[in-house]
């Protein structure tokens, strides 16, 4: 079996494995992704593409979510950049859109929470404020009349992650970085390099070697990352909604061509990325009506299923293993909003620099047992 070579290998082909080559290929690293395909499809594939900080940072894991909060914030402040870039360079579109998000409230318990998070959010520097139900009637005038009260983060923007996943690809081929359609079997390590096999029989060698593979089980490190299943759908709704709106038991994102996302469930496990449960699809759109009733009988364009990397304190894992493995992996349900942050950072420390943002929170030892903090 002959090897091939190359300075550094990106295991998985989602957004997180994707930006770092890029940002890896901006830097003159020879790099090669290893992009398992249609079979066991990244989170990316599935994921709605709300760039929210103020809505997901894991504040309920108990983890250093202040630190999850900031990255996320950093992150978003470079994605209006990122997508143009991204656009100008491959002609492709990534449906940017950066006209904020609501969070909404029916009930005194809903709004008392959102009041809470908005504090929050509001202490860790965030743009956030609490509206009236008539306020933000105002902003998204098909809302339902139960609307109380609405939490209102106006810069929290959104993209399409398949049109980025897509762009992203058009990039890295156009800039001559090797995507390699395969599943890695095992991978060992040597003195000076770390070497892997892939199912479809061929062998890799990388001077160094980057996990972003998600939840795909049998890759992660020390079992930490699992699969969060979420099921979604798409519906018919030109016009209806402009902005995402973030109601109890269902969000909606209205994206380019009339498609509205409505997600999505949470359910640990099962390894599953493609089984759609009806229940779950009628749920959610129960719940998406519910908020706007105009959709109650919008046509069903796409339903879709797919893992979330989760990890145990709800937080990414960006640094090196024991075994000089760079990970990059576990952004749970912020793949696509961390990411721009995420390659940045994980190519300077694979590079030697010193990375823009502090991964000492987010460094694979916080999991080792009798470490301090
Ligand atoms: N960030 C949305 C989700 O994971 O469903």
């Amino acid at each position: 079996m002959r090897t091939k070579g190359f300075d550094i290998a990106i295991i998985g082909g989602g957004v997180i494995g994707l930006t770092l080559a890029r940002a890896l290929d901006d830097r003159g690293a020879k790099i090669a992704v290893i992009d398992a395909g249609p079979a066991i499809p990244p989170a990316t594939r599935a994921a709605a593409g709300m760039l929210a900080p103020s809505f997901e940072y894991g504040e309920e894991f108990g983890g250093p979510a202040d630190a999850v909060y900031h990255l996320g914030a950093c992150s978003l402040s470079m994605w209006a950049d990122y997508a143009a870039a991204l656009e100008e360079e491959t002609g492709g579109f990534v449906d940017y859109r950066n006209n904020g998000s609501l969070g909404l409230a029916y009930r005194d318990a809903q709004t008392a929470a959102l009041t809470e998070q908005a504090l929050r959010v509001q202490s860790l520097g965030g743009d956030v404020e609490m509206i009236s139900g008539d306020e933000a009637r105002k902003l998204e005038p098909s809302l339902s009349g139960n609307v109380a009260a609405a939490l209102h983060a106006p810069k929290d923007t959104q993209v399409d992650p398949r049109r980025v996943a897509a762009a992203l690809t058009a990039s890295l081929e156009r800039r001559g970085v090797e995507i390699i359609k395969a599943r890695v079997l095992s991978m060992g390590d040597g003195d000076a390099s770390h070497h892997f096999v892939t199912v479809e029989g061929d062998s890799y060698e990388a001077e160094k070697i980057v996990l972003a593979a998600g939840a795909v089980s049998g890759l992660t490190p020390m079992g930490l990352v699992y699969p969060v299943k979420g099921e979604a759908a798409a519906i018919a709704g030109d016009g209806v909604i402009t902005r995402v709106l973030r109601a109890p038991g269902a969000y909606l994102c209205p994206k380019a061509e009339g498609r509205v996302v409505i997600g999505a469930t949470e359910e640990i496990g099962p390894f599953d990325h493609h089984s759609v449960s009806p229940a779950a699809i009628a749920g959610l759109r129960a719940n998406a009506a519910r908020a706007v009733p105009a959709f109650e009988a919008a046509t069903e364009l796409e339903r879709w299923a797919g893992l979330r990397p989760g990890t145990p304190d709800g937080a990414p894992i960006m640094g090196i293993d024991e075994k000089g493995r760079y990970l990059a992996l576990g952004h749970y349900r912020n793949g696509v909003l961390h990411a721009p942050a995420t390659a940045e950072a994980v190519a300077a420390l694979i590079l030697g620099e010193t990375p823009p943002i502090d991964l000492a929170p987010f460094s694979p030892a916080r999991f080792s047992s009798g470490r301090d903090g």
